[in-house]
Order: C-alpha cells, then structure tokens, then sequence
C-alpha cells in the first residue's frame, strides 16, 4: 500500500499544495492531469527521488522520509522506475543499463543475469540479440522508452510507477505495453501508478483514476464514474480535449530530447 499525506512541494512557485492519497496493493491507479501540475513530482516523491516540504508518502507502512535510510533502501527494491524520458545512460550499452535495474553488485556477465535481462526486452517487444549490444543513441525514441521500460520490470519488483509509459509510441507498442502492465499486474499482484495522457488507456487499464490539478486531487474514483462526472475539468479529460493538449506538448518534448541527445554525440 502506498499512502501520499497531505504531500507539498514548492520550486519557484508551489507546485504540489496538499496531495492525500492511498493506493492499494494490487491496485493500478492512473494519474492524468494537465501539463506542468505535478503529476511526475508526486510519481518522483514516492521512492525519494524528489523529498516532499511538508506531508509524507508511507510504503507498506515504512515512512520514505521519516524511517530513516534503511527504511528508503527497502522502499526503493521494491519499487520499479519507468521515467518519463527513457533517461538511459548513453555510454552505456541496453545491456548495462537495464542491469541498472538490478540490485547493485550482481554480475553483468552471468548467465543468469544476461537471461534476466533477455526475459525483460522480450517482454517489452525488443528482440534481444538485436539490442542487447547497442547503445540508446542506436535505438529509435520509441524502442528507448522501451528499454527504459525493460529496466524498471527486470527486478520484477512489487510496485511499479510508470511516467508517460506510451506517449510517442505507436498503437503496435502501445497496446503491447498496456498489454504488458496488465500482465505484470496479474501475475505478481503489483500496485501500479501510471501518470498518463491516455485517457483511454487510463480508463481500460485502471481501477482508479485521479486527476491531478492545481497542486492537489482534484478527483478520484472508478474509470465509470471518472466517465460520468459533471465535474467540467474532469469533462475536459473524460472528453479527450485537454489530454490531446499534454500529448502534443509532451511529443514536442521527447523530438527536443532526442534532438538534443543527437547533438551532444559526437
Ligand atoms: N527538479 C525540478 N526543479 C525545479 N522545478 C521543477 C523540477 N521538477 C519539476 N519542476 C517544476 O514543477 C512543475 C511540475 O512539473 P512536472 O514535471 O511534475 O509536471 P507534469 O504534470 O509531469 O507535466 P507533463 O504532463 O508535461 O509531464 C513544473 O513547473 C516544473 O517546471
Ligand atoms: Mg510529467
């Protein structure tokens, strides 16, 4: 179980002002919203990649900020990253960077280790013989987010948090991902947060959904009663225009991101 208690968090200006929200184990929770609210703050606050100013998030009862060290090691085994940006390592090859995933220490080079990670790019629709070697730079946006995707599976962990998990994908990828976190939830009873601009997809593969929206939630509840609400911003995503917007400006993004990527290689 997952629990954010009146979670805050300021840059300049405030961002997050008072979020409280508890996802169950085995529960997949989606997060829509739109863009620049929050929505990967409040996904990064969970495993400490980003320490909240006020409140609190509490993993199976074990307290991210307060429990000290130890407790943050745990949580962090037992919670797989999908970032929004592949945010790969570049000098490393697909191989040493799903390894990322694993704990630290475990040999690269053992058999065991390399069917691990074999097992994980199959499971996102890469074939490994093909990719294992490459570096990022040699991939396609889409097969990158892939491979960001194959490094937060390989450890097989209890709790995944996905950012963007299809946003520039095509509607091959995108229904095998879907496919694929539905499966991995299946299987291993995983809680899932996945921070999307699919509402369609948010809507298929949730038992909830929440919509973030100027700093706090500003509703939660079942895909039919997401659908349902009269609430005008929920209309807004439920009606797909607000989300056809974040896509956009995200998709932009990610063709920045790469061309950026492109310009830094030598
Ligand atoms: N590390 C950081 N340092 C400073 N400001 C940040 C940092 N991370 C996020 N922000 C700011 O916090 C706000 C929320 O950012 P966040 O990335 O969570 O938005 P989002 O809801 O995920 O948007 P999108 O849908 O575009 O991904 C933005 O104004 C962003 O500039
Ligand atoms: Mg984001």
């Amino acid at each position: 179980m997952i629990e954010y208690i009146n979670v805050h968090k300021a840059f300049d200006v405030p961002v997050l002002t008072g979020v409280d929200l508890t996802v169950e184990t085995g529960e997949t929770l989606s997060i829509v919203g739109p863009s620049g609210t929050g929505k990967s703050v409040l996904l990064k606050t969970t495993n400490g990649l980003l320490v909240p100013d006020i409140g609190d998030v509490r993993v199976d009862g074990e307290s991210v900020y307060f429990d000290g060290d130890a407790a943050l090691e745990h949580v962090r085994q037992k919670v797989g990253y999908v970032f929004q940006y592949a945010a790969l390592f570049d000098s490393m090859t697909v191989c040493e960077n799903i390894c990322t995933g694993l704990p630290q220490g475990v040999d690269i080079r053992s058999q065991k280790v390399l069917a691990k990670v074999a097992e994980a790019l199959e499971d996102v629709n890469l074939d490994p013989a093909q990719v294992m070697n490459k570096l990022p730079s040699e991939l396609s946006g889409g097969m990158r987010k892939r491979v960001g995707l194959a490094r937060a599976i390989v450890s097989r962990p209890e709790i995944l948090l996905y950012d963007e998990p299809v946003t520039g994908l095509d509607p091959v990828n995108t229904a095998a991902v879907s496919r694929l976190i539905r499966d991995i939830r299946d299987k291993n009873r995983v809680t899932s947060i996945i921070v999307t601009h699919d509402i369609e997809q948010a809507l298929e593969i949730s038992d909830r959904v929440a919509l973030l929206e100027h700093g706090v939630l500003r509703f939660v509840g079942r895909p039919a009663e997401f659908k349902a609400s009269a609430d005008p911003v929920v209309r807004a995503f439920a009606d797909r225009r607000m989300a056809a917007e974040a896509a956009i400006r995200i998709m932009e993004e990610d063709a920045e991101d790469m061309k950026k990527d492109m310009e830094e290689q030598p």
